[in-house]
C-alpha cells in the first residue's frame, strides 16, 4: 500500500522530511501538512500537492492520513503524540518524545490501552552507518567487553533560542539513546560538569558542557556536547574496550591534496552529517508498517529512558553531583 502522511511542523527538519518522504522514500506519500506558521506551511503543501490544515489537530483527523510525523518543537510533541495514539494513528516523532519523563508515561500508558505499539521516536543516529557498525563490532566481541566510551557532539552555532537545559535535553539526547543502544543497557547515574564558558556564546548560555554517564554494569561515557565549536558540526564516538578500541571515523568521500596540504572537508550541520540516516529511517519506518503494521524502531519506552537521564542530568547540573537515574523495569509490552 502507498502510506499517506501527514506532516505536523514544516520548519528545517520538517521540509526535509517531507521531500524525503516525497522524493526518497518508497511506498509513501505526503498527504497532508500543518505548521504553526501557516504560510510556509501552504507552500509547502502547495510544491507536494498535499492538503493544507491550519491545526496539527486537523492533520491528524484527517481520514486520509494513515500515519502522521511530527517535527514542531519540543514541547509540542507530547500533546500531538498522545492526539495520534488516542485516534489510533501510527506517529513518527522527532526527537525528545516530550521534555519531561512525566509526559513520556502518560504516552505509555494510552498506547498500551491502544493495544500495539504506534509510536516510533527520530533517534536517527541508530541509522547511521558508522554507528551500525560499531554496534556490531561490540557485539562480535573483537574488542573484548567495553569499559569506557568517550564522545563528543560539537554544533557550528546552536539554533535559535537554544537554552543550558536544551543542551541535553535537545541535543545530548541524541547521545543518550545511542550510546545505551550500542551497549545494551540502562544507565546507573549521570553528572554534569561545567567547563570555561565559550565567549562565544549567547548571553547565559552555559557552553560546553560534558555529560558523565555510568551504565549499570559500569562503563563509563564522557561525552562533550558543544555549542559552538566555531568549525563545523562534529560528531564522534570511541569505544575503548578490554582487548581493542574502535570509534566512528569522519565521514568524508575524498582526501585532497592541494597546495602542499592534505585534507578533508568537515560538515557545518545535522542535515549533511546524517542525511543518509535519515533516508533509511524513514524507510526502515514504513517498511515496519507495511510489512509488521507496527513501527521496528525506537519505542515510546526508548523516548522516556532518554528522557528519565535527561531529566537526571538536567537535576545534576544544578547539584553540581552525580544523580541516579531512576529507570524502572522495561515494561513487557516494549520488549
Ligand atoms: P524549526 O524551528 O526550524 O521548525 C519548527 C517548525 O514548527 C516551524 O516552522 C514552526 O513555525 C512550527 N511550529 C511551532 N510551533 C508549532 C506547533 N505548536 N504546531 C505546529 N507547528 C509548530 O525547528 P527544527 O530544527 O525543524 O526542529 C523541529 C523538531 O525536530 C525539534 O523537536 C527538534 O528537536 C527536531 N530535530 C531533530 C533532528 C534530528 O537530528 N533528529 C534535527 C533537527 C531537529
Amino acid at each position: 500500500m502507498e502510506w499517506k502522511i501527514g506532516v505536523i511542523g514544516t520548519g528545517a527538519i520538517g521540509r526535509e522530511h517531507v521531500r524525503r518522504l516525497a522524493d526518497v522514500v518508497q511506498g509513501a506519500r505526503v498527504a497532508a501538512l500543518s505548521d504553526a506558521n501557516a504560510e510556509a506551511a501552504r507552500d509547502v503543501a502547495g510544491k507536494y500537492h498535499a492538503a493544507f490544515y491550519r491545526t496539527g489537530e486537523e492533520v491528524i483527523h484527517d481520514k486520509s492520513v494513515d500515519a502522521v510525523l511530527i517535527a514542531s518543537p519540543d514541547p509540542s510533541h507530547a500533546g500531538y503524540v498522545l492526539e495520534c495514539v488516542r485516534a489510533g494513528k501510527f506517529v513518527f516523532c522527532e526527537k525528545p518524545l516530550a521534555t519531561s519523563a512525566e509526559e513520556c508515561l502518560k504516552i505509555m500508558e494510552e498506547e498500551r490501552k491502544a493495544g500495539k505499539r504506534l509510536v516510533q521516536v527520530g533517534f536517527m543516529r541508530r541509522y547511521d552507518r558508522g554507528y551500525r557498525e560499531l554496534r556490531s563490532v561490540l557485539k562480535s566481541g573483537k574488542i573484548g567487553a567495553p569499559l569506557m566510551l568517550h564522545c563528543c557532539h560539537r554544533n557550528l552555532v546552536p539554533g535559535p533560542g537554544h537554552t543550558t537545559d536544551m543542551t541535553v535535553k535537545n541535543s545530548g539526547i541524541h547521545e543518550i539513546d545511542v550510546l545505551r543502544w550500542l551497549l545494551g543497557e540502562e544507565y546507573e547515574s549521570g553528572q554534569v560538569l561545567l567547563p570555561k564558558r565559550n565567549r562565544n556564546a549567547s548571553a547565559g548560555l552555559m557552553d560546553p558542557q560534558i555529560m558523565l554517564l555510568r551504565t549499570k554494569s559500569g562503563v563509563c561515557a564522557d561525552v562533550e556536547i558543544n555549542m559552538n565549536s566555531g568549525y563545523g558540526y562534529d560528531i564522534q564516538c570511541e569505544v575503548v574496550g578490554e582487548k581493542g578500541t574502535a570509534r566512528l571515523s569522519d565521514p568524508n568521500t575524498a582526501v585532497i591534496r592541494e597546495k602542499g596540504r592534505c585534507f578533508y572537508s568537515l560538515y557545518s550541520d545535522w542535515s549533511q552529517r546524517f542525511s543518509e540516516a535519515y533516508d533509511v529511517e524513514l524507510q526502515e519506518w514504513i517498511n515496519s508498517l507495511e510489512e509488521k503494521n507496527m513501527p521496528s524502531g525506537p519505542s515510546t519506552w526508548d523516548g522516556y529512558a532518554a528522557c528519565v537521564t535527561a531529566d537526571s542530568l538536567s537535576r545534576a547540573r544544578i547539584s553540581g553531583t552525580a544523580e541516579k537515574i531512576p529507570l524502572g523495569e522495561q515494561p513487557e509490552f516494549y520488549k
